[in-house]
């Protein structure tokens, strides 16, 4: 069931020195799709998505959300079209609690100049917004207040997907989301991406877990050496055709 097309990259290409790291790359999601990108270690993917996400910037080609070309600079851009990103490496900071992470790096959310009760009710505010969403989505957080260096890889990887799919309003990027997490952590983030896909939100999901990608997504494209070398349904049927893609087995 999915809707309009929400995001299209066209003709991208990086290099790092003599390395390049994406050639031409085109691809396209909709509304309530997820789109798997695969590929092995080293063909691009995680320097595509940093490229729509405003972490690195495309040497050329052109990047679209809602069919309007967007300059993506900077993250803080991507984030105002609507792209919140969930990286390999994941960015949380241990010393704050699931609230505080969740609106980290959105200075707007409680300026300084505020006088200090405002800031606190804003606080407050933010804990009731964050415990919505987490509510919405199903999140699976240790009731008391911990900071999120005492949690489980799992439970940081929800808090890192929840707080993409709180912000995000166009499309969620996700690189490896299951990649070191448990079989009931990983089934916690697949239904997250899932639920989020039903919101109509458009997904662009890095794996290498071929069950999950079977599962979750509905089209996969397949990277190497910084093209994309094939596009298949992500069937079992095609599995074999999708592995032999992602390892070159077919040169
Ligand atoms: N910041 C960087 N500086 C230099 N080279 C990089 C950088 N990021 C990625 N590369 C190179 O670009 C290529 C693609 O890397 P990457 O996008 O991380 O692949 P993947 O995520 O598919 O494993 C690799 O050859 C990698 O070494
Ligand atoms: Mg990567």
């Amino acid at each position: 069931m999915s809707g309009a097309r929400v995001l299209t990259v066209t003709g991208a290409t990086k290099r790092f020195g003599a390395v390049l790291a994406l050639d031409h790359v085109s691809l396209h999601v909709d509304a309530g799709e997820v789109l798997a990108v695969l590929g092995d270690n080293g063909a691009g993917k995680s320097t595509l998505i940093k490229c729509i996400s405003g972490v690195h910037k495309l040497d050329s080609g052109t990047i679209e959300v809602d069919g309007v070309h967007a300059q993506i600079h900077n993250p803080a851009v991507a984030r105002h079209a609507g792209i919140e990103t969930v990286y390999q490496d994941l960015a949380l900071f241990d010393n704050l609690d699931s609230t505080a992470n969740f609106f980290a790096g959105r200075e707007e959310a409680v300026p300084s100049w505020l006088p200090l009760g405002m800031r606190w009710m804003r606080r407050t505010d933010m804990a009731k917004h964050s415990a919505e969403i987490v509510g919405r989505l199903k999140i699976n957080l240790p009731q008391k207040v911990a900071s999120v260096g005492m949690m489980s890889g799992g439970q940081r990887q929800a808090i890192a997907v929840a707080r993409s799919a709180a912000f995000a309003s166009r499309v969620v990027i996700l690189d490896e989301p299951t990649a070191a997490l448990g079989l009931r952590e990983s089934r916690q983030v697949l239904d997250l991406i899932l639920r989020l896909r039903e919101e109509g939100v458009a997904v662009i999901v890095i794996s290498h877990a071929m069950d999950h990608v079977m599962e979750i997504a509905d089209r996969a494209i397949v990277m190497r050496r910084g093209r994309v070398v094939g596009e298949e349904e992500p069937t079992p049927e095609n599995r074999n055709r999708l592995v032999s893609l992602i390892v070159g087995g077919d040169d």
